[in-house]
C-alpha cells in the first residue's frame, strides 16, 4: 500500500529522488568533527526563530503607543507567552553564537575555496541579511535601547555624502524615529527578510550538495571513487550523520535551556537593562551599545575618527569577507596542512574578534579606542596581506585520504 502510494506521488513530485540525493544517498565525507554540528544546528535555530516569532505575532502589538505594553503583556498574562519571548530572545543571540562557530570552521578548514566559492557568498548574504533581521527586530519592544540604538545605526546613513541625509529620512519614513519607522520594520523582521534568508539557506545547501562537502582534511572526496562511483571516504548522510547531529543538538538545547529558564537576559547581553525602559525620544541613556553581536563591527566604526570613514570601515569591514576566496591562494585548504605562521595569524584573528566584540559594548574610553584601533588594524591586515602570506607560507603535504 506504502509502496504503491509513493510510486504515485514520486510519478507526480520527486519526494524519493530528493530524499535520495540530499539525505540517504548524498555522499560526505567521514571524518565531520565538532565543528560540523553547527550548519545544522543553525537551521535548528532558524526554525525556531520562525515559530516562536509567529507566535509572538499573535500578541505583539506593532505601534508606537502599545508595542512596550504589548511586551509586557506576552511577559505576564499570555500563556507560555513568556517562555516564547524568551526562546526568541536567546534564540537571536544563539543564531550569531551558532553561526560564528559555523563561519570560523570554514575559515579553519577553507570551505570558502574553489569550487565552494559561492556555499560562502550564499552564507555571506544570510549573514548580511541576518544582522538587518536582527536589527529590525530589536526596534520592536520599543524598548529605551531599541530606540537609541536604531537612531545610531540610521544616523550612520547621514554620513554619506549628498544622499545621505534624504537616505536616512526615507529609511525612517519620517522626520525621527516614530511609530511609521517601527510599522516598517515590522513588516521587514516578520515577512520579507525571513523569506528571503529562507530562500538564500535553500540555495546555499543546494549550492554545496552540487559540490560536495569540504571536510576537515580539505581533500575532495570525490577524487577518489570505488567502482560503484561512490566516493570511498564518503558515508550517506542518512542515517549517519542525522543520527550525529542529534548529539550535537540535544547539547545545545542544555545549553539553551539552561539560558532560557537561569539566565535569559545574560547579564544584559542577551536583552539590555535599559530596553527595560520604555522608548523616550527626550531621554538619552548615558552609554548606547549595541547588542554583543555586532559588537566588532560597531568597535571598528569607533576606531575610526572621522564618521564617513568609520562608516565605510564598518562596511569594508563586512564586505572583504565576502571576497575571502579569492584572498586566500594557499595551496591547501585546511588548517591542518598550513605553515605554522598562517595558523597562528587564524587564532590571533579569533581573538581579535572576541576582543573587538568585547569592546563594543563597553564606552570608548582612550585605553579602549586604542585597543580598538590596533584590533581594527590587525583585523584588516589578516585579509589585505593573505593573498601574500597564503603563498608564502610553506605547507605541509596533503595525504590522498581523510585521516579522520
Ligand atoms: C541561517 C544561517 C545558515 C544556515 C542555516 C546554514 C546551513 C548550513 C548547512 C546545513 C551546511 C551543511 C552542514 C555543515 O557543513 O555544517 C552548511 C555548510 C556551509 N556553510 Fe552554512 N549556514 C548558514 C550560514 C552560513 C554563513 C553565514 C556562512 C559563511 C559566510 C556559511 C558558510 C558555509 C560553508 C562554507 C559551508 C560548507 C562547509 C564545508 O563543506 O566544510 N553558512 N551551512
Amino acid at each position: 500500500m506504502g509502496e504503491k502510494f509513493m510510486g504515485w506521488v514520486n510519478e507526480r513530485l520527486p519526494v524519493t529522488q530528493v530524499w535520495e540525493d540530499h539525505l540517504s544517498k548524498y555522499y560526505a565525507p567521514k571524518n565531520f568533527n565538532f565543528w560540523y554540528f553547527f550548519g545544522s544546528l543553525a537551521l535548528l535555530v532558524l526554525v525556531n526563530q520562525i515559530l516562536t516569532g509567529i507566535w509572538l505575532t499573535m500578541s505583539y502589538v506593532p505601534s508606537a503607543e502599545a508595542a512596550f505594553a504589548s511586551v509586557e503583556y506576552i511577559m505576564r498574562d499570555v500563556e507560555y507567552g513568556w517562555i516564547l519571548r524568551y526562546m526568541h530572545s536567546t534564540g537571536a543571540s544563539a543564531f550569531f553564537v551558532v553561526v560564528y562557530f559555523h563561519m570560523f570552521r570554514g575559515l579553519i578548514y577553507g570551505s570558502y575555496r574553489k569550487p565552494r566559492e559561492l556555499v560562502w557568498i550564499f552564507g555571506m548574504a544570510i549573514y548580511l541579511l541576518l544582522m538587518a533581521e536582527a536589527f529590525m527586530g530589536y526596534l520592536l519592544p520599543w524598548g529605551q535601547m531599541s530606540y537609541w540604538g536604531a537612531q545610531v545605526i540610521i544616523s550612520l546613513f547621514g554620513a554619506i555624502p549628498v544622499i545621505g541625509p534624504d537616505l536616512q529620512q526615507w529609511i525612517r519614513g519620517d522626520f525621527l524615529i516614530s511609530g511609521i519607522t517601527l510599522n516598517r520594520f515590522f513588516a521587514l523582521h516578520v515577512v520579507a527578510l525571513p523569506i528571503v534568508i529562507l530562500g538564500l539557506v535553500l540555495m546555499h545547501i543546494i549550492a554545496l550538495h552540487e559540490v560536495g562537502s569540504n571536510n576537515p582534511d580539505g581533500i575532495e572526496i570525490k577524487k577518489n571513487k570505488g567502482p560503484d562511483g561512490i566516493p570511498l571516504d564518503g558515508i550517506p548522510f542518512h542515517p549517519y550523520y542525522t543520527v550525529k547531529d542529534i548529539v550535537g543538538v540535544v547539547v545545545f538545547l542544555f545549553v539553551f535551556c539552561g539560558v532560557i529558564f537561569f539566565y535569559p537576559e545574560m547579564g544584559g547581553y542577551f536583552l539590555e537593562h535599559a530596553n527595560f525602559e520604555e522608548a523616550n525620544s527626550l531621554k538619552t541613556p548615558e552609554h548606547i551599545a549595541p547588542v554583543w553581536y555586532f559588537g566588532a563591527f560597531y568597535t571598528i566604526l569607533r576606531a575610526i575618527p572621522d564618521k564617513l570613514m568609520g562608516v565605510v570601515g564598518m562596511g569594508g569591514a563586512i564586505a572583504i569577507l565576502f571576497v575571502l576566496p579569492w584572498l586566500d591562494r594557499s595551496p591547501v585548504k585546511s588548517w591542518r596542512y598550513k605553515g605554522g605562521f598562517t595558523r597562528a595569524l587564524i587564532v590571533l584573528f579569533a581573538i581579535d574578534f572576541i576582543i573587538l566584540t568585547w569592546l563594543g559594548t563597553k564606552p570608548a574610553t582612550d585605553t579602549y579606542t586604542l585597543i580598538a584601533r590596533i584590533g581594527t588594524v590587525f583585523y584588516f591586515g589578516f585579509f589585505l596581506l593573505m593573498p601574500w602570506y597564503s603563498v608564502w607560507d610553506k605547507t605541509k603535504p596533503v595525504p590522498e585520504r581523510v585521516t579522520g
